[in-house]
């Protein structure tokens, strides 16, 4: 993973920590409604939590809960009740969507029996307490690792993947790619169910990394990332052979930088056409200011339970649509609008029973096939 990026870039330290490198609150979200390129996150990353607690007190902004569960801006500014699959059902069908980006996070893997992280009650930053750290972000916290990684090793031995399957909305996002529409998909998860449900390589980008590779916290040598996993597995510390530090998988915690390939978003998102935002609280930096660098003129669709980042605004933006509810259930209506839910029932069941009976057009090789299970983490 590479680790030289600019400071605006690194993930920010969550409350309770006095260095603030960035921040777990993302305030604005924007206030913004142009697209912007990502100086948007320079301006915001920087700011501590109180400072950011502060604006968002100035500004007055709070959330109204929506009086309906779809939900797209009209031409006139307010908002109404619309059928927002529907409608983007039917621009997807007449053709006028080739380029879609994906932006998604933990919702979309609670469906495989993943909790996400800020669910009040079942979320995983609800359930700590036995891990004894000051604040529960600090199990994801760099300097805190530094001091004391055993918290997150222990957490490490459950979140490893290999005991959970993709579901419906994980095939979905490969119908897409299937059908030649996804230009990329942008996760937060470190589930690596993308991968496992076949989204090749070339259409993800990881932002919070992956267990798939291992490496040093201090000199980021890299670490053969099974021999990290028995260690951790075996309750010890996998250490560097080069400067003794602790090595960890390359799940990217607060206050490092985000991988590489994450800077792809430049190119990637003026150029989409249709951007869907799946199963996010958008309360991490940058990653949730990535929404507001596709062209202002793009449809933004939001499925998830609540409204969240600039969705929470009314009236929303012109071309924002959401429907809020149960993502399985939202992307199924969804599905069965473009008539694809029997193609991905079948898709789903083929290559969870082991029957690879699709071969990527685009791929040669057929890396981008069903052999992307052989590389998983499991
Ligand atoms: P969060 O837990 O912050 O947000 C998940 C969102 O998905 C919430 O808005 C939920 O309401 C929604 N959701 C959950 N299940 C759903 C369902 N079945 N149907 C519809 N909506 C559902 O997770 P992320 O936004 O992914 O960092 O969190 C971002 C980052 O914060 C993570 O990547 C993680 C964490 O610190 C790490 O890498 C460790």
């Amino acid at each position: 993973m590479s680790k030289a990026k600019s400071s605006r870039d690194r993930r920010i330290a969550p409350p309770g920590v006095t260095r603030v490198t960035r921040s777990s609150i993302n305030p604005q979200d924007s206030q913004r409604t142009k697209p912007t390129d990502s100086g948007l996150v320079n301006d915001l990353s920087l700011m501590s939590v109180s400072e950011q607690q502060a604006l968002l007190a100035r500004e007055g902004k709070s959330y109204q809960s929506p009086s309906t569960k779809s939900v797209l801006s009209s031409s006139s500014g307010t908002s109404m009740p619309r059928e927002a699959l529907g409608t983007i059902g039917r621009l997807m069908k007449l053709g006028r969507v080739q380029n879609i980006v994906v932006v998604a996070g933990a919702g979309i893997s609670t469906a495989s029996g993943i909790p996400d992280f800020r669910t009040p009650g079942t979320g995983l930053y609800a359930n700590l307490a036995k891990y004894d750290i000051p604040y529960p972000e600090a199990i994801f916290n760099i300097d805190y690792f530094s001091d004391n990684p055993h918290p997150f090793f222990s957490l490490a031995k459950e979140l490893y993947p290999g005991h959970h399957r993709p579901n419906y909305v994980h095939y979905f996002i490969r119908m897409l790619h299937q059908k030649g529409l996804l230009l990329r998909m942008y996760t937060q998860n470190i589930d690596g169910l993308e991968k496992l449900c076949g989204i090749p390589d070339d259409k993800l980008v990881e932002a919070h990394g992956s267990f798939a590779t291992a490496a040093c916290h201090l000199c980021y040598t890299p670490y053969p990332a099974e021999e990290a996993k028995q260690a951790i597995m075996n309750g010890n510390v996998p250490i560097c052979t080069f400067c003794a530090g602790a090595v960890k998988p390359n799940v990217v915690f607060f206050g490092e930088d985000l991988p590489e390939k994450y800077f792809q978003h430049a190119e990637d998102f003026p150029k989409a056409d249709l951007l869907m935002i799946m199963g996010t609280s958008l309360k991490i930096e940058p990653f949730a200011s990535l929404i507001n660098t596709v062209k202002s003129t793009v449809p933004r669709l939001l499925l998830n339970r609540d409204p969240v980042g600039p969705f929470e605004r009314r009236p929303l933006r012109r071309g924002d649509y959401m429907e809020l509810g149960d993502l399985s259930d939202s992307v199924r209506k969804l599905a069965e609008i473009l008539g694809w839910h029997t193609e991905i029932q079948d898709l789903m069941n083929s290559h969870e029973n082991g029957v690879c009976s699709y071969t990527d057009p685009s791929s040669s090789s057929g890396e981008n096939s069903d052999s992307s299970e052989t590389d998983s983490m499991h």
